[in-house]
């Protein structure tokens, strides 16, 4: 039986990753772990990981390495199949840690793929979405909207806007991923693991792109 497949999405908020990523569990069979995710549930909770998170995502900082490589770990090690990784790693010491936990494993990556997007529409994008708060369905006001206003159209949730969505807070994550992330093109390039899609485009387009991308390896 083939490898299952163990993806690494990379990318500028508004990307598309979330969007994309719902479209892969379903395709490949994955195990979705989104990092944001896990901190706005604990946020929603009001667990002490979330009242931690909640101030520097709110300022849109990373929060601490320390706290977020375990909790990846641990949700690796709950997938043992194929997953992919929204969100995670930000920054080579992530990626450095990450290699070693899955080398560890014997389960090393199999693509790092990377959303290429212009950061204007990026902004654009991100400004309109709304998110199900019960099962994290990303939407659109401009693009992509729920059939019943404030509606989930898969579970029946609520749809809000996330308190990181402010137009400054959207700058900073911007340079974050810049500074942080974005030398992350490098390091899963200089591993051969890297695929980059163009991520401008709907969101058909872009999933034809993500498949051809990644055609060599389902
Ligand atoms: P996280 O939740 O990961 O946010 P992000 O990376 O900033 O990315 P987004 O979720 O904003 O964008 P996306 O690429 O998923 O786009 P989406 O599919 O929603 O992280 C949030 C925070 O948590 C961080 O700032 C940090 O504080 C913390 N954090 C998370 N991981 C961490 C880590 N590893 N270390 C430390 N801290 C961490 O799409 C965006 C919108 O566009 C949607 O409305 C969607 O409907 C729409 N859309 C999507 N595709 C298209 C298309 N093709 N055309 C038109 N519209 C589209
Ligand atoms: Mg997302």
């Amino acid at each position: 039986m083939a490898d299952p497949l163990r993806l690494v999405l990379l990318g500028p908020p508004g990307a598309g990753k979330g969007t994309q990523a719902r479209r892969l569990v379903e395709r490949f069979g994955l195990d979705p772990i989104s990092t944001g995710d896990i901190f706005r549930r604990n946020i929603q909770e009001g667990t002490d990981l979330g009242r931690m998170a909640k101030s520097f995502i709110d300022a849109g900082e990373l929060v601490p390495d320390e706290v977020t490589v375990g909790m990846v770990v641990e949700a690796v090690d709950a997938a043992p199949g194929g997953f992919i990784l929204d969100g995670f790693p930000r920054n080579v010491p992530q990626a450095e840690a990450l290699e070693r936990e899955l080398a560890a494993r014997g389960r090393p990556l199999s693509a790092a793929l990377a959303f290429l997007l212009d950061e204007e529409v990026a902004m654009k994008r991100v400004a309109g979405r709304r998110t199900c708060q019960r099962c994290q369905t990303p939407y659109n006001v401009f693009f992509d909207p729920p059939r019943v206003e404030g509606v989930c159209d898969r579970c029946g949730g609520p749809i809000v806007q996330r308190t990181d969505e402010g137009e400054e807070t959207v700058r900073r994550r911007l340079e974050v991923y810049r500074e942080s992330t974005a030398p992350l093109l490098k390091f899963y390039s200089d591993q051969g693991l890297l695929r980059e899609v163009d991520a401008d485009g709907t969101e058909d387009e872009v999933a034809g792109r993500v498949a051809a991308a990644l055609a060599d390896l389902g």
